[in-house]
């Protein structure tokens, strides 16, 4: 390992879940897609949260709610940062990727669309960025639409004029599979949206905890991303949106804190972004995703994905030379996340047989079916990396599934 600069056995001692053992092994834990690890000082900045500054926030007129707020509001100006948007406004807290995408479903979809109008997604979505969509072409009339995939796990754009029409008002696409790691060429797809006047949103569910995304430079419209499967706690993600589209859209959810003013007849509603955050916010989980992001940022996001590719490179090559084992996917460019299927082993048999070497690894539909149904598979087996992998867990895999492979 030398074309990174991360001292990788200094960043694992940060997470003190990988020091227990399962089946008499150390945890080797490859199911980053689904969620990652915290480190401690992602843990440590929420007890002291707790410890030291536990009060609601926007509402208190006393020091201890002032600190609650101004911690919360930081962490929404690190998340802004993060994406390279100058405009705190524009960075709503919700619980997460599916969170977010349902808001724009439920205050941008059920307003804008109808009969005549057309969504257009991927046949590569997981299922939070499919089924609130299906809802929404119920309930006002619009057409769903899919950008087909090809076998190479990459989306087939050859005819970008029959999916991209001028009835196209939405298209919602993942930046980076959950299945194949194919990162799409969201640029390409932004402007033919641009070209017939859609909005765009990105799902970033597993693009931005790896790589740098600038929605500035990218100009998408929405990014809706999680925190759990960027070091940060479960419960909160962030949707972005434009300020201007943000503004002239309406609630999603009414309650406290979303309103200006309340008479028994009816209310007015506050700015953006609280707009968007009915109720008590969850107040640590986002500034517990602020120190995430603090955590990542140390790093480098270069050095993390410089390391990721590597370890990507490497499981790729390992993964290809056991028998009877085939990848799914062979885009070019791609994050850390390899599907695969092993020659006459239940994908299901080998987690649990991985498990008791103490390998978790995710077996199963990975919430993409159109994908399964594509591959004509029920399951596939999936091993996906983060910062504290290494290259020996990465043979200890391959191990494992040739012992498994005799043993079926
Ligand atoms: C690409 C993608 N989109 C959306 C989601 C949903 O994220 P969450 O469950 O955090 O809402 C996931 C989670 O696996 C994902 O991988």
């Amino acid at each position: 390992m030398s074309n990174h600069t991360l001292d990788i056995p200094r960043i694992r001692k940060d997470f003190p879940i990988l020091e227990q053992e399962f089946g008499g092994n150390p945890l080797v834990y490859l199911d980053n897609a689904a969620t990652t690890q915290r480190p401690e000082p992602v843990l440590e900045t929420i007890i002291d949260f707790y410890h030291t500054a536990n009060a609601n926030v926007h509402r208190g007129i006393y020091a201890l709610s002032e600190e609650a707020t101004q911690r919360y509001e930081t962490a929404r100006h690190k998340a802004a940062e993060f994406i390279h948007t100058p405009d705190p406004r524009s960075i709503i807290f919700t619980k997460g990727t599916t969170d977010s995408i349902n808001l724009v479903a439920y205050a941008w979809g059920r307003y804008h669309l109808g009969p005549g109008d057309e969504i257009l997604i991927t046949e590569m979505e997981h299922h939070s960025n499919i089924v609130p969509w299906q809802l929404v072409a119920r309930d006002t009339g619009a057409a769903l639409r899919y950008i087909p995939l090809k076998d190479d796990g990459t989306l087939d754009l050859s005819d970008p004029g029959r999916y991209f029409t001028p009835k196209t008002k939405l298209v919602c696409v993942i930046h980076q599979s959950n299945v194949f790691g194919t990162v799409n060429p969201v640029e390409t797809i932004i402007n033919y949206a641009r070209q017939v006047g859609a909005l765009v949103l990105l799902d970033g569910a597993q693009s931005v905890p790896h790589v740098d995304v600038n929605v500035q430079k990218l100009d998408c419209d929405f990014l809706a991303f999680s925190g759990h499967k960027m070091l940060g706690p479960t419960g909160v993600g962030v949707l972005y949106g434009k300020p201007e589209l943000l503004e002239a859209m309406e609630p999603y959810q009414g309650g406290g804190e979303m309103i200006s003013t309340v008479t028994m007849k009816s209310s007015t509603w506050n700015t953006i972004p609280y707009k968007f955050e009915a109720g008590t916010p969850n107040i640590a989980q986002a500034i517990g995703l602020g120190a995430a992001m603090d955590y990542i940022n140390a790093i480098g996001k270069d050095n993390l994905h410089r390391y990721e590719q590597t370890l990507l490179t490497y499981a790729l090559e390992k993964l290809g030379n056991v028998d009877g084992l085939v990848i799914h996917g062979s885009a070019p460019d791609r994050g850390p996340v390899v599907s695969f299927s092993v020659d006459r082993v239940h994908p299901h048999d080998l987690a649990q047989f991985l498990d008791q070497d103490g390998i978790a690894i995710r077996a199963g539909h990975h919430c993409a079916q159109p994908i399964m149904h594509y591959l004509k598979v029920s399951a596939t087996t999936r091993a996906s990396f983060y910062v504290y992998n290494t290259t020996e867990e990465i043979d200890f895999l391959c191990e494992s599934i040739e012992k498994a492979r005799k043993f079926f």
